[in-house]
């Protein structure tokens, strides 16, 4: 029990971009959360290609550099997270059996869902609540299955800059934990969580507060940029600083507005068909009731009203912070209004109590 008394959890996205950094103290059961210390640090892009670190020296000195930034202790206890490259989530129905016989038969019924060879995985799992959808007789599992290599890939990183990774989480669940922390669900209400990064969109559709559909699509920020610098003729940096509004001499911001405006309308059909998809599985005839959006790419001119318009749907900014009010002078609100986009999955990894 080495970290058995520590009330300060700390989270560390790694994404592709940026390593985000959250620390949170728990207050005591049921009292809540206070935040003591965010920031984040960017990473170049070859640091990490669409969830492959590419060069882990570089990703190592990027979190030792905010941890030292921040004054954080490199004692905590750290909560690092794995996005959906490298992850399969499915939602399984199995006989009805007891805890202990799910345990001894996961490994062998999870085979068949798994496309990667079933030594090179961990599996997690956990029994959905409520009925199945398979019908009388079936429990409904969700199966996580982590190739072994990339877990080792990420604890490294965490390692070599003298951290300890106490957890290894999947993105969509940490996004899911911090929206469950901040708010509340109706028993039949349908929502979706959408993180949009720059690499990667996590997209996880929620029925009365349980998961019941989770994707990851190829989608992102780096999209814009992309298609701005080929478009325009642009380095990366001009595209970039186009894509956030920002004025570059020469080129009028009016010129990037029409390719934005493109992009929005392919991620929007992007979601939409991710959306459509679950309704023809799903066992709710429940319409969706509200997206919260996530992840640096909704701070895109329109990218919010563009999508609520496509999918004719409530469309809100998750604010990770709604219910972990600051707890310290480092928490500053400067700090906490830049980091509302990013910092959902950092959240939901500091939420994560010990041991879980
Ligand atoms: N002001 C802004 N306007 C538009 N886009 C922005 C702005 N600020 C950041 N972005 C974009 O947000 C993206 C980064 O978001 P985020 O930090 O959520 O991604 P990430 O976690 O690093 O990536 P991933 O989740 O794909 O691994 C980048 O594509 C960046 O260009
Ligand atoms: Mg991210």
């Amino acid at each position: 029990m080495l970290f058995g008394r520590s009330k300060t959890l700390v989270g560390l996205d790694i994404g592709d971009s940026s390593v985000k950094i959250v620390e949170l103290k728990e207050l005591g059961k049921g009292k809540g959360f206070r935040l003591l210390k965010l920031g984040w640090e960017p990473l170049s892009s070859e640091a990490i290609v669409d969830g492959q670190i590419m060069d882990s020296q570089l990703v190592s000195e990027t979190i030792t550099r905010l941890m030292n930034r921040l004054r954080i202790k490199s004692s905590k206890p750290v909560a690092t997270a794995l996005c959906g490259h490298h992850v399969i989530v499915k939602r399984i129905s199995l006989p009805i059996m007891s805890e202990a016989e799910l345990d001894e038969s996961i490994h062998w019924e999870a085979e068949q869902y798994i496309p990667f060879e079933i030594d090179d995985v961990n599996l997690d799992y956990q029994i959905l609540e409520g009925s199945s959808l398979a019908g009388d007789g079936q429990m409904d599992i969700l199966l996580a299955a982590a190739k072994k290599d990339k877990i080792n890939d990420y604890v490294g990183v965490v390692g070599d800059a003298g951290l300890h990774a106490t957890a290894v989480d999947i993105a969509a669940f940490a996004i899911q934990n911090c929206f469950e922390a901040n708010y509340e669900f109706e028993p039949n209400q349908v929502i979706a969580l959408v993180d949009i990064g720059s690499a990667v969109s996590t997209i996880s559709v929620l029925h009365g507060g349980t998961s019941v559909y989770w994707r990851d699509i190829n989608i992102g920020g780096n999209q814009y940029t992309d298609t701005i610098q080929k478009e325009l003729n642009l380095s990366a940096e001009q595209a970039e600083q186009l894509k956030r509004g920002e004025e570059i001499e020469g080129i009028p911001y009016e010129k990037a507005q029409p390719i934005i405006s493109a992009v929005n309308e392919d991620i929007g059909t992007e979601i939409q068909k991710t959306l459509d998809f679950f309704k023809q599985i799903s066992a709710t005839d429940q319409p969706l009731e509200r997206l919260y959006l996530t992840g640096g790419t909704v701070q895109v001119v329109h990218m919010k009203e563009s999508l609520g318009e496509r999918l004719n749907t409530q469309v809100e900014l998750l604010n990770p912070f709604r219910k972990i009010p600051p707890g310290s002078k480092d928490a500053s609100p400067e700090l906490i209004n830049e980091m509302m986009p990013t910092a959902t999955v950092a959240v939901g990894l500091a939420l994560r109590k010990m041991g879980d």
